[in-house]
């Protein structure tokens, strides 16, 4: 029988550099694929699809049977804390996530075990059959959106231009502030901590918004709460390895890898790949093709693809893309790109 330690993406995190990179793709279930979007048309309300572990655990193996991908996602979302948390969060189809905005944390649910051992018991559910029903080779990554990115739907009420709101309340009611991205990293904690219980074997942090603050506000709302998840998941599980994706984070990259603790770091499409490597000082680091490049396809992807793996040669290095796969993108595009990097075909 195969140990987990056997997992190339594994053995990568643990700072092997392998001929051939691992690879999955960050929204690798989703709407570009036909059989989601006949799944999802049996549940058309996002979140009780995301509680309803008979359907979660089949978008999650979808990519999985169609590509072989070496990582698997736990299928759900970064709302769900939000939503265990007390405030009210729905989905508009077209429209994206809908929240009823708060300023401060009076109104959310303060026992970080209730939160999650209430409504995010179907999650656990989902990760313990997952477990179950994967091949061993594939690593199960659990996930959790890191403070500042959640806090900013809950204080925007939704996704945003400018985050002017969210950066106000941060800036000007900075202890209204922190009181709801302590809720965060506690409820989150405990989260993590859970899906490593049920048997995710990697985690991963998405700060989709951390590049929208400046150094000083950078350290205060994405590193150090991050800092603060890491230390508790690893007070419970050690070893557990963490990735970071701090998106756009650009020169910050350094720092954010040192202070934070993560054990591998996820790379945006706009920072270079061999530079940003340089930065996290030879951790793992996982990247970054420009998911736009999977809706164009041809040769320019072929290229785009070479580029990547080029830049990752010779280091602890994890195929991915740099930001979420897009709706529009062509199956095929994504067969495409995995043969190129496992170069076969
Ligand atoms: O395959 C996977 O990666 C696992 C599942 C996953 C989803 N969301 C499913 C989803 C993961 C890891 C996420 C993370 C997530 N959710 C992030 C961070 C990563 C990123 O992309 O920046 C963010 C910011 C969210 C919040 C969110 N959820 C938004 C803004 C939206 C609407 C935008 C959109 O693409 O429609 C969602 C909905 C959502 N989450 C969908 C999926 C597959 C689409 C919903 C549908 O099926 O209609």
């Amino acid at each position: 029988m195969k140990t987990t330690a056997e997992k190339p993406f594994l053995r990568v995190l643990r700072g092997e550099a392998l001929e051939t990179p691992p690879i999955w793709i960050m929204r690798q279930a989703g709407r570009y694929l036909p059989e989601y979007r006949a799944l999802r048309e049996k549940q058309p309300d996002f979140l009780k699809f995301c509680y309803t572990p008979e359907m979660t655990v089949e978008a999650t193996l979808q990519p999985i049977r169609r590509y072989g991908f070496d990582a698997s996602i736990l299928f759900s979302d970064i709302l769900v804390i939000p939503d265990a948390l007390g405030q009210k969060v729905w989905f508009e189809g077209g429209v994206g996530p809908k929240l009823e905005p708060v300023t401060s944390a009076a109104t959310l649910i303060s026992d970080p075990a209730e939160a999650v051992d209430g409504l995010l018991a179907p999650v656990m559910e989902t990760v313990r059959q997952l477990r179950a029903a994967l091949p061993p080779e594939v690593a199960l990554i659990g996930f959790a959106g890191a403070p500042w990115t959640v806090a900013s739907y809950m204080v925007e009420g939704g996704s945003s231009r400018d985050f002017s709101k969210l950066k106000q309340l941060a800036y000007a009611c900075p202890d209204d502030f922190q009181g709801i991205i302590d809720r965060l990293v506690e409820t989150t904690i405990v989260y993590l901590c859970r899906q490593v219980d049920a048997g995710a074997d990697v985690l991963q942090l998405f700060d989709t918004w951390a590049g929208i603050l400046p150094p000083a506000e950078f350290r205060k709302w994405s590193i150090e709460p991050t800092r603060r998840i890491c230390e508790g998941v690893r007070s419970e599980h050690p070893d557990i390895p963490i990735i970071g994706f701090p998106r756009d984070a650009g020169l910050m990259l350094g720092e954010y890898a040192e202070k934070t603790g993560v054990t591998a770091v996820s790379i945006d499409t706009s920072t270079p790949l061999g530079a940003a490597a340089d930065l996290v000082k030879g951790r793992p680091v996982q990247g970054n093709l420009d998911p736009i490049h999977l809706i164009s396809g041809g040769e320019a992807l072929d290229r785009a693809v070479d580029e990547v793996l080029e830049a990752g040669k010779g280091r602890p290095h994890i195929f991915n893309l740099g930001h979420g796969i897009l709706p529009p993108t062509p199956p095929e595009n994504v067969q495409r790109m995995i043969d190129r990097v496992r170069n076969v075909g």
